[in-house]
């Protein structure tokens, strides 16, 4: 019986390490700061270059990245799997509900890419690039400065299935955002922090729209939505079946460029824009939310140093490194 239990043990031991071996455990990843200090020294200079020209002329690319980086790193971890696009034999993520007519800033990264294989051929992924640009669309819109570990390697697959099942939905409440959060090694401060993104960028009526007319299914609007903000909101997302469904609003209306703590004052004054968002704060499973919601409207400083922590989390989900995956020439197929 022993001799089977101790077998059962180091099979299950076995296992294990073959599984840490296949990607690196969450957490305590192989990435390090300055993977490319000889092998490609103006990296972060060109990218941060890059980065401004392409907010100077769309500042709403900064929130785009930032998401694009969300987008991946949900999804088969950190490996640019989001960038792929669809051939005739391969189906990539761009599909997916939360990804289609959805993600932006594809091009800003192959512009990027472009500049870095000329300085450096085939030494930079483009899962590293994305890490980067989405550091600067931070710190370039008025948010912390951090550094990044690096050496990401970039997939030779995605997954449309994957993207689809574990990406959140705005729809979802908080004791769902806490598992899903919780499924890739982020805490309830975590949620809070990430959500913090939105402060800046824009979402479409059809994600909020049940808020302005008929939340409870009796006719009656969102309680947990200013009423005065909530007419603002009417006004550029009409009634189910008028149409509009794309339409934008800013997700932070006082600072929509600026990465602050603006988003979570916001939802203090009932003023998030999403379910997520006025979830945090107002709903009946918060608690726990909410008191990381208020300490971060009250230290604009705790909130930057818990978004670059969750942040760096976020960034190390499963990372491919070593000789694992591949460094893709073109950021939207594999070589
Ligand atoms: C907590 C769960 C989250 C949900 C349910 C959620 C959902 C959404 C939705 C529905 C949109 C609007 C998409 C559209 O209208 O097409 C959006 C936009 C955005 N999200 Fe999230 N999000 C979440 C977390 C995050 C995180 C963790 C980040 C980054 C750290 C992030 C960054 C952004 C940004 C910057 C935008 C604006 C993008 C743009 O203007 O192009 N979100 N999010
Ligand atoms: C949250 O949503 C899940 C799934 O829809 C549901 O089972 C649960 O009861 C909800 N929790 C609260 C507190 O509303
Ligand atoms: C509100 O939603 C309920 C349930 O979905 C629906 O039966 C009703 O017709 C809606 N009312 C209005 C005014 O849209």
């Amino acid at each position: 019986m022993k001799k089977i239990r101790d077998g059962l043990l180091w099979i299950t031991i076995f296992i294990t390490g073959l599984m840490m071996m296949k990607r690196c455990p969450r957490g305590d990843s192989a990435l390090q700061l300055g993977f490319y200090g000889t092998s490609c020294p103006n990296l972060e200079t060109i990218v941060a270059n890059r980065m401004q020209d392409a907010i100077n002329g769309d500042s709403r690319v900064a929130a785009s990245i930032t998401r694009l980086f969300f987008h991946d790193c949900f999804v088969q971890g950190c490996d640019a799997s989001v960038l792929l696009d669809d051939t005739s034999t391969f189906t990539g993520e761009k599909g997916a509900v939360p990804n289609v007519n959805s993600l932006r800033g594809f091009d800003v990264i192959d512009a990027i890419k472009a500049q870095i294989e000329a300085a450096c051929p085939a030494v930079v992924s483009c899962a590293d690039i994305i890490a980067l640009a989405s550091r600067d669309a931070v710190s370039l819109s008025g948010g912390p400065n951090w550094q990044v570990p690096l050496g990401r390697r970039d997939s030779r697959t995605a997954s449309l299935q994957l993207a689809n099942s574990v990406l959140p939905s705005p729809f979802f409440n908080v004791s769902v955002l806490l598992s899903n959060f919780a499924a890739q090694g982020l805490t309830a401060r975590d949620l809070v922090a990430l959500s913090g993104a939105h402060t800046f960028g824009q979402a479409r009526c059809r994600f909020f729209r049940a808020r302005l007319y008929n939340d409870t299914g009796n006719g009656d609007p969102d309680p947990t939505l200013n009423r005065y903000y909530r007419l603002v909101l009417q006004d550029g997302c009409p009634q189910q079946g008028e149409g509009g469904d794309d339409n934008l609003a800013m997700l932070d209306p006082y600072t929509p460029t600026t990465f602050d703590n603006r988003y979570f004052v916001n939802l203090r004054i009932l003023r998030g824009l999403l379910p997520s968002d006025q979830t945090l704060y107002s709903s009946t499973d918060s608690s726990t939310t909410q008191q990381v919601v208020l300490s971060y409207v009250n230290d604009n400083s705790l909130f930057f140093s818990d978004f670059v922590t969750a942040m760096l989390k976020m960034g190390s989900i499963n990372p491919l490194t070593g000789d694992q995956g591949e460094i893709r020439l073109n950021c939207r197929k594999i070589n």
